[in-house]
């Protein structure tokens, strides 16, 4: 056969995360983990569980005031001396990068294990939504920060990962077969999405954009990312009390039920202990009691009793994935196909095609 790409490439994936186990908690201890925007939020709470596990955590965020305060609360508080912040604004390459080296620097092994790409916005007058100037003669362009945080600044984070994990010293590249305790080092890239990301969300469009974008990279990285050795997973939050939730989008959440900040503690907690985790995906929504039919379907278990169990972390694209992407599984089976019958002598014409493109010509 010929030396062509075949697509789509192979998903590097684990098996289905079993949230029944119980985590062993030692695994987290001595390792480095980064988190953009870990002055608040889910950042904060990923601080303060790691910071209580053992674990160096470096947090970097715009919101210095906060992180330097939350730093010298959480040090006090754990006696954990290994805590760090530093100013990091995603949006801006050489911030991230300087955050990337003074993480490298102040980790006790000079390197980093676990990067959190956490750092995320919505804007309170979303600009599809909620259209400005439009009286003036030219319609004013509209205010894309959601996506210069959510997207170009997990892009950057997600793009140092890549390099400072693959460098990270004594790590080995990621595999589902070793054993997590004694695989201390490790190579891990955790991006957070949301619900947002695999659903719409109305009148919050370029919010969900932006977490589907995040849902992209994470399906092309699990592809990919092995390149490097690290492993990519992911989480989609549903709705959570943190301060980024604005008093409308609370308004409008009345009656309905909000997740529990500890949830997505539990299963990033999951992710980054475990090394064996890899190219997997959960949803985390508010706790509830469920029960299982015999064909796997969930259903609320309405009432008292004792039937059903309580159920947070929902994985996603687990099998479904299969699911979803059989059409195109489907068609590229069927291009495959077409260039295996072409051969060699498709592919030698194709390349002289190609280099007389480069040199200029045409095809
Ligand atoms: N809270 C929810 O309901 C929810 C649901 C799904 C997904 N998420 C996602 O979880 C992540 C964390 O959100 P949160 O709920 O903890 O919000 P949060 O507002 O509490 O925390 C976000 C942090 O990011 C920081 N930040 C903002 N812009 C930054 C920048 N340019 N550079 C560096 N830091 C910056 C903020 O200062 C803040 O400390 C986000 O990506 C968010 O989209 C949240």
């Amino acid at each position: 056969m010929p030396p062509v790409a075949r697509y789509p490439l192979p998903v590097r994936q684990s098996p289905p995360i079993d949230t029944n186990t119980v985590l062993d908690e030692t695994w987290v201890r001595d390792k480095t983990i980064v988190v953009t925007g870990g002055a608040s939020g889910f950042g904060e709470a990923f601080f303060r569980r790691w910071a209580g596990d053992g674990a160096t955590v470096v947090i970097g965020d715009i919101n210095t005031q906060r992180g330097d305060q939350l730093v010298r609360e959480v040090r006090k508080e754990t006696g954990n001396p290994n805590l760090h912040f530093f100013h990091c604004d995603v949006t801006d390459w050489q911030s991230q990068v300087q955050f990337f080296k003074d993480a490298t620097h102040v980790s006790p092994h000079g390197g980093i294990d676990t990067v959190v790409a956490n750092a995320g916005i919505v804007d309170p007058a979303p600009a599809l939504e909620t259209p400005k100037g439009l009286d003036a003669p030219n319609p004013p362009p509209p205010n894309l920060a959601v996506l210069d945080v959510n997207l170009k600044g997990v892009l950057y984070t997600s793009h140092l990962a890549l390099f400072y994990l693959a460098k990270n010293p004594q790590s080995a590249p990621a595999d589902p077969n070793c054993d997590p305790a004694t695989t201390v080092r490790d190579r891990h890239l955790l991006l957070m999405s949301s619900m947002a990301g695999i659903a719409p969300i109305p009148r919050q469009t370029l919010y969900a954009t932006s977490k589907h974008a995040v849902v992209g990279l994470y399906r092309n990285l699990r592809c990919s990312s092995f390149l490097h050795g690290v492993r990519t997973n992911l989480i989609c939050p549903y709705f959570m009390d943190t301060p980024l939730l604005t008093t409308v989008g609370r308004a409008l959440l009345a009656g309905g039920s909000f997740g529990d900040v500890e949830d997505v503690v539990e299963a990033a907690t999951r992710f980054v202990a475990d090394p064996r985790v890899v190219g997997r995906a959960v949803a985390v929504g508010p706790k509830l009691k469920v029960e299982q039919d015999m064909h796997g379907q969930w259903s609320l278990v309405e009432g008292k009793g004792n039937m059903g169990e309580e159920k947070a972390i929902w994985e996603i694209y687990a099998h479904d994935f299969e699911d979803s992407e059989i059409f195109s599984r489907r068609i590229v089976g069927i291009m495959n196909r077409a260039m295996e019958i072409k051969g060699w002598t498709g592919w030698l014409k194709d390349m002289f095609a190609a280099v007389r493109y480069g040199l200029g010509g045409t095809r």
